[in-house]
């Protein structure tokens, strides 16, 4: 199915109709002082100090409330510690209703997403105490006043983000906040519009995550995939089965050959309008659910919540939504190979020989390792593309969860160079993410006695092999894979990730693709 961009109205697929929209608040920057903005809430940002904070416009802004800044500073022991906050009520028919303090912590422990999480703080304090509209003051990062609102903007917005798509009535009814500006920051009109490009693109992804396995089908993540391409003018190509009979993806396929739902084979791809300063391919793995396939998942081992596996395409759609908003002078070819890992008189036998894409062949010695059989035959695609770098994201391995925890992503290369773009990429957005070896002596465990390699190894060093097992699949172009099973989901709330589905990878990738490397 060839797809191009048309006038065609949107196929309504990501379920976000009732789902609460960041994006319709209004964010703006602009030069207005702290001392004559007027509104619901006032939150002003302080480093970790000893003593008297108050400095300059600050000591005006007590004077003008009548000392109110002192006393709730002295009351609730607030010293600008990271996460800390503090709120009053500002007396009857002041021109501002409530004040919040919070804190950065030590100026010499900042980075850039210490505003991100600020802001989320802020939010949802305002959110809290009912303000329609919030004064932000913070100070500016590193004398890039672009960056500080990119930050704050795309904090409060993830922070918000609310999930009623599957309640019958939404649990909180409230209006929430309308308007937000920050203060002192000029006007950064680009720098919001794109901290709002990024956040539809994050919003996506954890839209597609936390929707359950009976909503997100390989089906669904198709028409997801043509509701971008029309509504952002990407080029779609969808593989049914049969045309990935004819490519030879015979991993793939033996993955999805249980399933009742059809293999989707996803390729978008985004061209700029010049000529293209780097061809790149980002690959995301693209199970809707796993099961485990007839070495099934059992009881304790999370199988309820495989609705996860897709985590990978998710961030890679919604990365696709960004870049396509942004338009950097970079071609873009976002793929994902999707199916479901099911249960079937027509399933795979653990034992079975798989031939992939590239001709070799895969004993499936454990038919839980699906993702990398379905990683294969897209990284033998995407390096047929004859781009400069492949990355991919899978929730691949329980293994790197045990190795790195929920909060880090693993990394492997067999490319320094992306490799170390991929992490600094990492560390402005404030993912975590951490570079793990490509321990080759490993792969004696992966060896068949009858096949080329078998899909599974021993349990020790699981996140590595299953690295080793994808590297076989790219043969010269340099290629990353970000194992995110930990990262992709959070229990609890974190910083700016609401408890759920985080989109995680989203602006990794994004700022990768925009990092300016030739
Ligand atoms: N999708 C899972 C990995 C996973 C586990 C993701 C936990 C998120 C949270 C993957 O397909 C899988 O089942 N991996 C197996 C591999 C094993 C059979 C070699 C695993 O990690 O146990
Ligand atoms: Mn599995
Ligand atoms: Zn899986």
């Amino acid at each position: 199915m060839e797809i191009q961009a048309t006038d065609t109205p949107l196929l309504n697929v990501s379920p976000s109709v009732r789902s609460f929209n960041p994006q319709l608040m209004e964010i703006t920057a602009t030069d207005t002082p702290v001392l004559s903005w007027t509104g619901d809430g006032l939150a002003i940002g302080f480093f970790e100090f000893e003593d008297a904070p108050l400095t300059g416009e600050l000591t005006q802004l007590n004077e003008k409330f009548a000392g109110i800044l002192d006393e709730l500073i002295v009351e609730t022991e607030f010293k600008g510690s990271e996460g800390s906050s503090a709120v009053t009520r500002v007396g009857g028919g002041s021109p501002v209703r409530k004040i919040f303090l919070v804190g950065l912590g030590k100026p010499d422990t900042i980075k850039l997403d210490t505003w991100r999480r600020a802001a989320a703080v802020v939010a949802r304090l305002a959110k809290k105490e009912k303000c329609k509209t919030l004064g932000i003051s913070l100070p500016t990062w590193n004398n890039d006043p672009d960056a500080t609102a990119t930050a704050i903007a795309e904090g409060a917005q993830l922070a918000l983000f609310q999930d009623n798509r599957f309640k019958s009535e939404p649990e909180d009814k409230s209006s929430g906040i309308e308007q937000v500006e920050l203060l002192g920051l000029g006007n950064q009109e680009q720098g919001i519009a794109k901290a709002k490009q990024i956040a539809s693109g994050v919003i996506l992804a954890r839209e597609l995550v936390a929707a359950p396995p009976n909503w997100v089908t390989p089906i669904t993540m198709a028409e997801t995939a043509i509701a971008i391409a029309s509504e952002h003018g990407l080029q779609l190509k969808i593989l049914e089965r049969e045309e990935c009979e004819q490519l030879g993806m015979g991993a793939f396929l033996g993955v999805a050959q249980a399933s009742d739902l059809p293999p989707k084979f996803i390729h978008l791809t985004y061209t700029p309008e010049g000529t293209a300063r780097r061809k790149l391919a980002i690959i995301g793995k693209g199970l809707t659910f796993d099961s485990g396939g007839l070495n099934v998942k059992g009881a304790g081992s999370g199988i309820e919540t495989m609705k996860i596996d897709m985590g990978g395409a998710a961030a890679t759609l919604g990365a696709a939504k960004a870049i396509a908003q942004i338009k950097p002078d970079v071609e873009v070819h976002f793929i994902s190979a999707v199916t479901e890992n099911m249960i079937s008189g027509r399933a795979m036998h653990p034992g079975d020989i798989l031939t992939a894409s590239n001709g070799k062949t895969i004993e499936v010695n454990n038919t839980d390792a699906e993702g990398r059989l379905t990683l294969a035959d897209a990284l033998v695609f995407a390096e047929k593309l004859g781009v400069d770098a492949i990355v991919d994201l899978a929730t691949l391995t329980g293994a790197c969860v045990i190795a790195l925890g929920d909060d880090i992503a693993g990394l492997w290369s067999n490319d320094d160079a992306v490799a170390n773009q991929l992490v600094q990429a990492a560390e402005r957005v404030g993912e975590k993410i951490w570079r793990m070896p490509m321990e080759e002596k490993y792969f004696d465990g992966l060896k068949s006695p009858i096949a080329d390699m078998k899909n599974t190894g021993p349990r020790p060093g699981g996140s590595i092999t299953a690295a080793l097992f994808l590297k076989e699949f790219v043969k010269e172009t340099p290629w990353a894979h970000i194992d995110i099973a930990g990262p992709v989901w959070t229990d609890k709330e974190n910083g700016y990730n609401p408890a759920g589905a985080t989109g995680y990878g989203v602006r990794t990738l994004v700022n990768w693709v925009m990092s300016e490397i030739s």
